[in-house]
């Protein structure tokens, strides 16, 4: 027996929306000690868009299966799986090619997760939510005491800081770059929202009687960057985890020679890889907890077949959406 496998293939780095196409073919049963999965959903992460541009820390050798997330449920064990059974939910956890109807892997490349997290959520809580915890609690598990500052807030891993850090009792300062999601981020918990300009920064070291603030995380670059750097206390640290601008940090020297600011990076795919297991199974299950709560949520905006992946990826680098955009391999696939 075999499966027809749907998957969403890169040949050639280039355009998105162009670089990638949909191959069907057949695949095999799971051999000794592996699982076979069956994806529900995978969204289409920056990431994602930064791999078919060819621009990403790490690529795949050509042509390959592209999708840096996706869960989905075990639909058969191999001889000698003991730990993962039919029918488990499952978080693609070492994987980056979850674009696809089937992985064929082994029970440590995934996370179990529980059956009643909506498909939707679990799709996508291996990047953001664990993204966003992380930047949130230094090496040593310390978190900020006060005021923390963010860009792009709007974004999934925006609304998981916002989200994580009400529940750890950190207060924030969320710059947007569009008037109509002030209202929206402070109902989703934020402390304070404003304007990614400096009428807007002036306006949130009021609103914050100008307290210390002890962490800014970065995910835009360029003039963004400066402006939450410029809101840090001495001695505070500045993380830059994403470049959504598409412009370089460019820092002056008074911040590090006067403020003694630490500028670090973060990038959770060297946490993947150099983390136990045990620590990495802890942070989503709380992140699981956290989902299913509700205290905590990942706006979905669109939601598209396999089929139609090239007008995924087009909305995706799509300004002014409200949420992620899913892959939905539930439907048309065929045993
Ligand atoms: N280092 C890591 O390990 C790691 C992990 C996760 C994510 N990331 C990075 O974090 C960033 C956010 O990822 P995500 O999945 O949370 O994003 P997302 O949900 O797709 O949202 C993208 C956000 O970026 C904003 N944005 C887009 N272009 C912008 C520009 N030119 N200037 C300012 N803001 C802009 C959008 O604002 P609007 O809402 O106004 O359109 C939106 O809020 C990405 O750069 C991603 O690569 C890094």
């Amino acid at each position: 027996m075999s499966y027809c496998n749907r998957r969403i293939v890169l040949e050639e780095y280039g355009e998105p929306s162009r670089a990638a196409n949909l191959k069907s073919e057949s695949i095999p049963l799971p051999g000794n000690g592996e699982i076979l999965v069956k994806t529900s959903f995978a969204p289409v992460n920056p990431a994602d868009i930064n791999i078919l541009e060819g621009r990403y820390g790490s690529l795949p050798p050509l042509p390959a299966t592209i999708g840096t997330e996706g869960s989905g449920q075990v639909i058969a064990t191999g001889p000698d799986v003991t730990d993962i059974r039919k029918g488990d939910q499952v978080l693609y956890l070492s994987r980056t090619d979850c674009w696809q109807d089937y992985v064929s892997c082994t029970a440590k490349q995934v996370i179990r997760l529980p059956g009643e997290l909506p498909e939707e959520a679990a799709c996508m809580l291996k990047i953001n939510p664990a993204t966003a915890w992380l930047l949130l609690h230094q090496d040593d598990g310390q978190i900020p005491g006060g005021w923390i500052v963010q860009n792009a807030s709007n974004s999934g891993v925006g609304h998981a800081v916002i989200a994580i850090a009400r529940k750890l009792g950190i207060r924030t300062v969320n710059f947007v770059r569009r008037e109509e999601l002030i209202k929206p981020l402070l109902e989703a918990g934020g402390n304070v929202v404003v304007m990614d300009n400096d009428e807007g920064k002036n306006s949130a070291m009021e609103q914050i009687g100008n307290a210390p603030v002890e962490l800014a995380l970065n995910a835009v670059g360029g003039e963004s960057s400066l402006r939450i750097m410029s809101m840090l206390s001495e001695g505070a640290t500045h993380i830059t985890y994403g470049a959504m601008g598409k412009r370089p940090l460019k820092v002056p020297n008074s911040m590090l020679i006067f403020k003694n600011l630490k500028l670090r990076g973060f990038w959770l795919t060297k946490w993947l890889r150099t983390t136990e297991q045990g620590e990495i199974e802890n942070v989503y299950r709380t992140l699981c907890q956290l989902m299913l709560s509700g205290s905590m949520q990942q706006p979905v905006d669109s939601v598209y077949p396999p089929e139609n992946v090239s007008s995924a990826i087009k909305r995706a680098t799509e300004n002014r959406r409200s949420g992620k955009v899913l892959l939905d391999f539930r439907t048309n696939a065929s045993e």
